[in-house]
């Protein structure tokens, strides 16, 4: 994916436009695919969903499922499964085309190996709506529907940097974790952290004690915890030995932050400012208990809801809402996107972050 510093900032200002609750429709950015626009209230709407990695994705199933029914669509809600994801979610969505699907939405499992699927819904007469993850090398991708996952990233970075100085001065040592090289949102995540960062380790401020600052040696293949935490004991080995401290972990998702603190906390040792995102149920009883010290609030509820909204507009035939049409260049095109705004939730701001949040709310102190 290519990114411009100028669609870096465009992205900032669609997320403040969204922030401001400005992102009603308007004609520069609105798009709809025109000829596929307009079909039958009960046709089918396809979802097809990655593996189960972490539990926002148990949720959007469930939540697809209800509110595609609410809305009067037949559904066909898919996971991939947690081997073999790529074939799996493949012949899932071929199956979806075959059975007459008219919007096909997607949590790709690798956003670059969709392409021929993409091209042959599009033939099909369906509408590809890729959710949460971008699907990478297609022209035939019409929409994107996520939380502004740049945003993720520099949220996360800062809430690292406050959380190491909320503890002493600096200078700080921290390690680095981004997620699975197969789901684009892993680069966006790890590049918007890294431009809240990257001045700090200039200027001396903040040592990344491993050396390891590219994302290849970051990475945690399939976004799973027990890859995170052996990286960790491994890291903890080779660069913290005696009392070394190590006081900051960037993490980019919850399920990993809890790994790298089961490692941390093996290791006999304090438990650093660890960064997570999902606001996963014990993550949120961890950042409680003064354990992690941050999480992301992407509300799935909202991002079902705006997938919907978007097959429901296609039904219709109306034009379809998007609030940023510069940002997700896929490599093909640049994919028209709702994007909606992230929230970073530290222990200070949890209960009220939480308050309408049926699973989560309301908080107490453990
Ligand atoms: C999602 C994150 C999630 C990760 C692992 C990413 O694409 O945006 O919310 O933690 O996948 O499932």
């Amino acid at each position: 994916m290519r990114r411009s510093a100028l669609a870096t900032v465009a992205l900032a200002s669609a997320a403040a436009l969204v922030l401001a609750g400005c992102s009603s429709r308007t004609d520069d950015t609105s798009s709809g695919s025109g000829d596929e626009a307009g079909f039958a209230a009960d046709s089918l709407v396809g979802v097809a969903l990655p593996a189960k990695t972490s539990e926002n994705w148990v949720l959007a199933g469930d939540l697809f499922t209800e509110g595609l029914a609410d809305a009067g669509f037949e559904s066909d809600v898919q996971y991939a499964a947690a081997s073999g994801t790529v074939a799996d979610q493949q012949s899932q969505i071929q199956s979806m085309i075959t059975k007459g699907a008219k919007v096909i939405i997607i949590g790709a499992a690798d956003g670059s190996q969709l392409g021929t699927q993409v091209a042959a819904a599009h033939e099909a007469g369906a509408v590809v709506i890729a959710y949460d993850r971008l699907i990478l090398n297609t022209a035939d991708l019409d929409y994107y529907v996520a939380y502004d996952n740049a945003e993720v990233g520099r949220l996360q970075g800062q809430a690292l940097l406050d959380g190491m100085a909320a503890k002493g001065e600096g200078p700080y040592t921290i390690e680095l974790f981004s997620g699975s090289p197969d789901d684009a949102n892993s680069a966006v995540f790890f590049d918007g952290a890294m431009e809240v960062l990257q001045p700090a380790i200039d200027s001396g401020d903040v040592v990344v004690g491993s050396g390891q600052t590219d994302i290849q040696q970051t990475a945690t293949q399939g976004w799973e915890a027990e890859n995170a935490q052996s990286r960790m004991d491994s890291l903890l080995t080779s660069s913290y030995s005696g009392d070394t401290q190590l006081d900051g972990v960037l993490s980019p998702n919850d399920n990993l932050a809890r790994a790298i603190i089961t490692s941390v906390k093996a290791d006999g040792r304090d438990i650093p400012v660890v960064t997570g995102q999902d606001s996963e149920v014990d993550s949120v009883k961890s950042i409680m208990a003064g354990e992690q010290y941050s999480t992301i609030n992407k509300d799935t509820r909202a991002l079902v809801a705006q997938a919907i909204t978007m097959a429901e507009q296609l039904q219709k035939g109306e034009d379809v809402e998007v609030n940023d049409t510069e940002s997700y260049d896929n490599g093909e095109v640049v994919v028209p996107s709702f994007l909606l705004p992230p929230v970073i939730v530290t222990k200070e701001n949890a209960a009220e972050a939480y308050a309408n949040d049926p699973t989560l709310g309301p908080l107490t102190e453990g």
